[in-house]
């Protein structure tokens, strides 16, 4: 019986992607499925999971895996050996992108979340990368540094979060305690930042290293980068505060020097102009943000630019912004994030406001997330108590579609 279930559902990926339907097998089909849908609405979803190229790296499919945080690092900030499993079971996404990793010690601000800055951290990517690739998927890391959304606990003895300025933010962060309001920042010296640009380096090396397909540069959601691109936490008066210019420079470094290092098209970054998430606010995103872009844009070749739009796991229209303003700066691929489901994932790929669509949430509790939108299958459901922590249940755990319906 799951034989016969399997068979059909094989050749209704084949119908459905327009592949090779043969007589027969649709004939099944619509005894099992009823009738497929019109020819017009199966054109229009198989954008989807048409393949796609970001730069060096060649997608699948559209549905981009976003990244995720699960806080089940090991000792060492080391990957848990579940992300192996983890990881391989969502291979099936056009690209991964790896849960937000800290390029240096400085750089944590939650409980056990990893790292990519010693050996043991980069074997244990290793051993994830290679199970993603066997199973015939594309996986990249997100580098990151939280600044000031950060607790003196989780940092190295005597050190207190870095920032562009003393100002502490309104936020939280879960600790060996629980929530804790984050730790008051001190303002990077100017000569700290060319060791934080070379951290970035030497981060995006080792990601290499452990076989990753690209890193994405972690600019979003109010952490280290976006800090610096916003007035409402950077009041600097040196080359990096003040104007926009000054603003935007630390994000053009950073990203200039990952992209020196390991090539452009396996470079991409995640921006989220108008989120308020981490006590972040500016003035004036719009401007911000365009002239953003435009520093990326000439960079040259960029793999992506991955855009939350809204509220970070919140609306998506609480703040007015023009993305399609935004999207015009940068020739490159475009990865749009942020409460998508599958029919505003084809609108946004068939108005060409996207190159592909990042989803984050409905990727926990469905590993095989890709199947189930080809079939508009229903979506299972997560449970919020094992987000953050614990070990193998809610995190590999929750079944594909196939044994969840197998009975
Ligand atoms: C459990 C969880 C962990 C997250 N971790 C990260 C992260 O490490 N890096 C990041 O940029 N965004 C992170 N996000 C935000 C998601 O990548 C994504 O932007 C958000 O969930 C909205 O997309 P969605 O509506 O498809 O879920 C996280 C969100 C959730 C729910």
């Amino acid at each position: 019986m799951r034989a016969r279930q399997r068979t059909l559902l094989d050749a209704a990926f084949q119908w459905w992607a327009g592949l090779a339907p043969d007589g027969n097998a649709a004939a099944g089909i619509i005894a099992a499925f009823g009738p497929p849908p019109s020819r017009y609405s199966m054109t229009d979803a198989s954008i989807l999971f048409s393949p796609t190229t970001l730069g060096d790296i060649a997608l699948a499919n559209r549905v981009v895996m976003a990244p995720l945080t699960r806080n089940r690092a090991i000792e060492g900030c080391v990957p848990t050996p579940l992300a192996i499993e983890y990881y391989r079971q969502r291979a099936s996404a056009g690209l991964i992108i790896a849960e937000a990793t800290q390029i240096n010690p400085l750089g944590q601000g939650y409980l056990n979340t990893p790292g990519i800055y010693s050996q043991a951290q980069v074997a244990g990517w290793k051993a994830v990368t290679d199970a993603v690739h066997a199973a015939g998927g594309k996986i990249a890391l997100q580098l990151w540094h939280v600044g000031r959304i950060s607790h003196v606990s989780l940092l190295p003895a005597g050190e207190v979060p870095v920032a562009p300025s003393a100002i502490g933010a309104n936020a939280q962060t879960f600790t060996a305690n629980g929530m804790e309001q984050v730790s008051q920042p001190r303002a990077l010296r100017l000569e700290e930042i060319p060791q934080l640009i070379a951290d970035y380096r030497t981060a995006a090396r080792n990601a290499i290293g452990a076989g990753f397909d690209g890193v994405e540069v972690h600019a979003a959601n109010g952490y280290l980068i976006d800090q610096f691109l916003r007035d409402g936490s950077n009041h600097r008066t040196d080359e990096y505060g003040g104007s926009i210019e000054n603003r935007t420079r630390l994000l053009a470094e950073v990203v200039g020097a990952v992209a020196e290092e390991i090539g452009a098209g396996r470079t991409g970054v995640r921006l989220s102009p108008v989120t308020p998430a981490n006590d972040a606010h500016d003035s004036n995103p719009q401007p911000l943000f365009e002239r953003a872009v435009e520093r990326l844009e000439a960079i040259g070749g960029l793999a992506f630019v991955h855009v939350i739009e809204g509220a970070t796991g919140g609306p998506r229209d609480d703040i007015p912004f023009d993305y399609v303003a935004l999207k015009s700066r940068f020739s490159g691929p475009w990865v749009v994030n942020n409460g998508y489901d599958k029919a505003m994932a084809v609108a946004a790929l068939s108005e060409g406001r996207a190159d592909a669509v990042a989803f984050g949430r409905p990727f926990i509790a469905n590993p095989d997330l890709v199947t189930r939108l080809r079939l508009d299958a229903p979506l299972a459901s997560f449970n919020p108590d094992t987000l953050y922590g614990g070990g193998a249940e809610g995190y590999i755990d929750y079944p594909p579609l196939e044994l969840s319906t197998a009975g």
